[in-house]
């Protein structure tokens, strides 16, 4: 089953000492509020360097970095849809967001991580419908990457802590 392998974790996502953790940044990837400003605080000016190599990233892809200064050793940064009411494709490009982490995981060989909550902070996506979009797409990863070993979903507040529990209550076939 591929919730023995899903973790809720209260904590900043910066301190965890998983191969990879994933940024929830916007399009420039130059640094931001939130998880990408304690993230780019954490890893040091390096980061913010090999950033502005990559040339930005459109919402729903994932680009990966060396981690720097932090315990992990590489940073999955991934732009996640501003939620604007639900009819702009927002659930397919938050969807869209963890499947790139996980290939890029999979693809640097990369058995454990960390996700933020993506979009639910600044950019106002809804935390239970995020939290089921993710818990689903980690659940899909996990099935078919046997080699994927742990995945931790970071929880910065409880309303995303519950919505994580609710989440992986129910089993979407
Ligand atoms: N560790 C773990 N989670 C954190 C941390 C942290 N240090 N800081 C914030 N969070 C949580 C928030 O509480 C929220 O649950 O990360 C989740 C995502 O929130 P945001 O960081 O606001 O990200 P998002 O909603 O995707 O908005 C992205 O914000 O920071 C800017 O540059 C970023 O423009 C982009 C936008």
């Amino acid at each position: 089953m591929a919730d023995n392998r899903i973790e809720l974790l209260d904590s900043d996502i910066t301190t965890l000492t998983v191969e990879a953790i994933v940024n929830a940044a916007n399009n420039s990837l130059l640094g931001g509020g939130g998880v990408d400003g304690a993230i780019h605080r954490a890893a040091g000016s390096e980061l913010l360097t090999e950033c502005r190599s990559l040339r930005g990233c459109a919402t729903g892809q994932a680009k990966i970095t060396g981690g720097y200064q932090l315990l992990a050793k590489h940073v999955i940064h991934t732009v996640g849809p501003i939620w604007k009411g639900g009819r702009d494709n927002e659930a397919e490009f938050l969807a869209s967001c963890y499947k790139r982490c996980f290939e890029l995981a999979v693809e640097n060989k990369i058995k454990t991580m960390a996700f933020p909550a993506i979009s639910t902070g600044i950019y106002g996506f809804p935390k239970q419908e995020a939290a089921a979009i993710a818990i689903r797409e980690a659940r899909a990863a996990l099935t078919a990457n046997p080699e994927l070993e742990k995945i931790i979903m970071v929880c910065f507040n409880h309303e995303t802590r519950q919505a994580y529990e609710t989440a992986l209550k129910y089993n979407v076939r």
